[in-house]
């Protein structure tokens, strides 16, 4: 695929998923906003290392990320092509412990996970629009699809995640809009759940756990699919066939 000259946003780029994504998009020939809330330092290094790429700063549960997100591509490159809406957040609290989750919890995870890709989709739409290839893409979870996840508001928001991909592909005008829901991932992340990375290795039928790259693999598969919409694509080395 080639991306020359096209504009792509990657919230939560700074390390893990995202990042992978940044870079791999970028050596397609892709123009890249680089985006982290708290993490300045790693995301500024991440848009450093592309061959033109901006980095933006902020939280993209602020309305105010979603806007300088569009504008910084707008201003740079005078247009917009793709959104990878990966940013996300969870709690805490295990899956079981429903008498743990606060009204506080939800509010810190549906705020970034299904509001901030809301707001950055809302934002980045008229752009895409503009573009003849316009789409977005959805990081969301086999948390979202099965009764299993690192906490109970990530999984319903992960779930919503991929209703808000079918709604926004069903309205947004031809703009392609589709998730890639991963399974466990070596990332940062989880750098600590050995237990459970070695729980998925022996369970799911390819017999390991993620890399970024095999997230990214599908990513660039549905953005390259140009009749594909409003789909999710499980990555999970087959768990959600036995769990
Ligand atoms: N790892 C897994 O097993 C797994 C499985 C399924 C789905 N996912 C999904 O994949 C995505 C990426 O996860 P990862 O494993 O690659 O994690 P990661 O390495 O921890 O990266 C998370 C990225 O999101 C950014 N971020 C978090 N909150 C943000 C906010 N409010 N606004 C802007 N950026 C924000 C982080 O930057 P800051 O440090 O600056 O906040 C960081 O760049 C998430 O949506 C996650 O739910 C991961």
């Amino acid at each position: 695929m080639d991306l020359t000259d096209r504009v792509v946003i990657v919230t939560g780029s700074s390390s893990g998923i995202g990042e992978e994504a940044a870079v791999r998009l970028a050596g397609m020939g892709a123009r890249i906003v680089v985006n982290s809330a708290s993490s300045v330092e790693a995301g500024e290094r991440v848009a450093a290392s592309l061959p033109d790429a901006v980095y933006v700063q902020g939280d993209v549960g602020d309305p105010a990320t979603a806007t300088a997100l569009v504008a910084a591509a707008a201003d740079r490159w005078g247009r917009l092509d793709g959104v990878i809406n990966n940013a996300g957040v969870t709690i805490d609290v295990p899956l079981h412990d429903i008498g743990a989750v606060r009204p506080e919890h939800w509010d810190e995870v549906l705020r970034t996970n299904v509001v901030g890709t809301f707001l950055v989709s809302q934002a980045a739409l008229p752009l895409l629009r503009a573009s003849d290839d316009g789409w977005i893409l959805n990081i969301t979870s086999i948390a979202g699809i099965r009764q299993t996840g690192s906490s109970l508001p990530y999984a319903v928001s992960k779930a919503a995640l991929d209703h808000l991909t079918a709604i926004l592909a069903k309205f947004g005008g031809g703009v392609r809009v589709n998730a890639v829901a991963p399974g466990l991932v070596a990332t940062p992340w989880t750098s600590e759940w050995g237990s459970q990375k070695e729980a998925v290795s022996q369970m799911a039928p390819l017999g390991r756990v993620a890399e970024p790259a095999d997230v990214v693999d599908a990513c660039v598969g549905l953005i390259g699919s140009r009749y594909a919409t409003g789909q999710t694509l499980l990555v999970d080395g087959g768990l959600g066939l036995v769990i």
